[in-house]
């Protein structure tokens, strides 16, 4: 009798602690505590064998009863906690389907790549090809073949980058005439848009820039047809207020040679901060190609005028749009470059 009283109280107790056990670490515990090896109910079940023979079964019975009962409540104490770990890290791992999404960032053409474009379709749709050359260019190219001798100063070290010996970086996109004039015979109309290099840095130089160079040749060209051209694009370009006005100028690829200006699109010409007070700005170099270079392109000289100008990219894009120093256009700094 005494040993079945000491088995309810047991599993009295231990059901209530084991309802009341927090976590899954506890509960096992309390299984140990009760059913284990060295567990209560396990000690009690070893007293059996001094009980007298008769009163073993009913004991034997009550304490299988007893520690079914003990499983069961472990059992579905253990299925409550695991269901309530499951239920907090659903919470945890929740997804917020009312948040915005991350936007990808999208990029877009740099402001040069824009005005290169630009230009370049409306050149295009006055009949010119477009046409490449090689940022490492030989001496010959870049400067003998376009008459432009040893002894000139543009060739000077303080203006040039020089690769090796005979090999510079082109410092304009004039040598693609020669390279296209080698190739083909007369008529040619071409633009060739590029990078530069000259050794220079200020606010409105930079080491590397963009340059498009131009050149019409066929019989019968005159400095009319350069002019109209060049109206024509400024024109299109800016707008049709925009004034130009040439004033005579030297290369020695051309003669004779121009350096063109427009009237400043910032401030219509009344003098600000991008055309420095002045109200106009330069745009351009040109003329009609020297005799001498279309001697070295082998053309008949006789036979065959043309006219060819280039200009800086960067130098359009900064009129275009009020920029006022040229690096901010290789900073590449997306505050800058996302306004275009
Ligand atoms: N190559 C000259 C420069 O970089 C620009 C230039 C002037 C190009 C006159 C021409 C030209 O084709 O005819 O300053």
């Amino acid at each position: 009798m005494q040993l079945q009283i000491e088995l309810e109280i047991l599993r009295a107790s231990a059901v209530a602690s084991i309802e009341q056990a927090s976590d899954l670490k506890l509960l096992e515990e309390l299984r140990v505590q009760f059913l284990g090896r060295k567990g209560q109910v396990t000690e009690i079940l070893r007293g059996l064998t001094q009980l007298p023979a008769e009163e073993r079964p009913s004991v034997g019975q009550t304490a299988n009863v007893v520690k079914t009962a003990i499983a069961e409540a472990l059992e579905l104490r253990k299925a409550t906690l695991e269901a309530a770990v499951d239920h907090a890290q659903a919470e945890r791992e929740q997804v917020d389907l009312s948040l915005p999404g991350r936007r990808r960032r999208k990029g877009h053409m740099h402001v040069i790549s824009q005005v290169t474009e630009e230009v370049l379709q409306i050149m295009f749709e006055l009949g010119f090809q477009i046409a490449t050359g090689p940022d490492i260019e030989t001496e010959y190219y870049n400067f003998d073949s376009l008459n432009t001798p040893a002894d000139h100063p543009a060739r000077d070290s303080h203006d040039t980058f020089f690769v090796k010996p005979g090999v510079v970086l082109r410092t304009h996109t004039s040598p693609v005439q020669m390279r296209v004039m080698e190739r083909a015979k007369p008529p040619v109309a071409i633009v060739a848009p590029g990078r530069v290099y000259r050794v220079d840095l200020d606010a409105s130089h930079s080491p590397m820039f963009n340059q498009i160079e131009g050149l019409l040749v066929d019989e019968g060209v005159s400095f009319a047809d350069l002019k109209g051209t060049i109206m024509l694009f400024v024109h299109r370009f800016f707008s049709k207020e925009t004034q130009i006005r040439f004033r005579p100028h030297f290369f020695p690829f051309t003669e004779p040679s121009a350096e063109v200006d427009i009237s400043c699109t910032i401030c219509k010409g009344q003098g600000c901060r991008v055309c420095k007070g002045s109200g106009w700005s330069e745009l351009l170099g040109c003329g009609m190609v020297h005799p001498e270079v279309f001697r070295y392109a082998g053309y008949d000289y006789e036979k065959y005028t043309g006219f060819a100008f280039g200009f800086g990219i960067d130098r359009i894009a900064m009129q275009r749009h009020a920029i006022s120093s040229i690096s901010y256009l290789f900073e590449n700094d997306l505050r800058f470059l996302e306004q275009f």
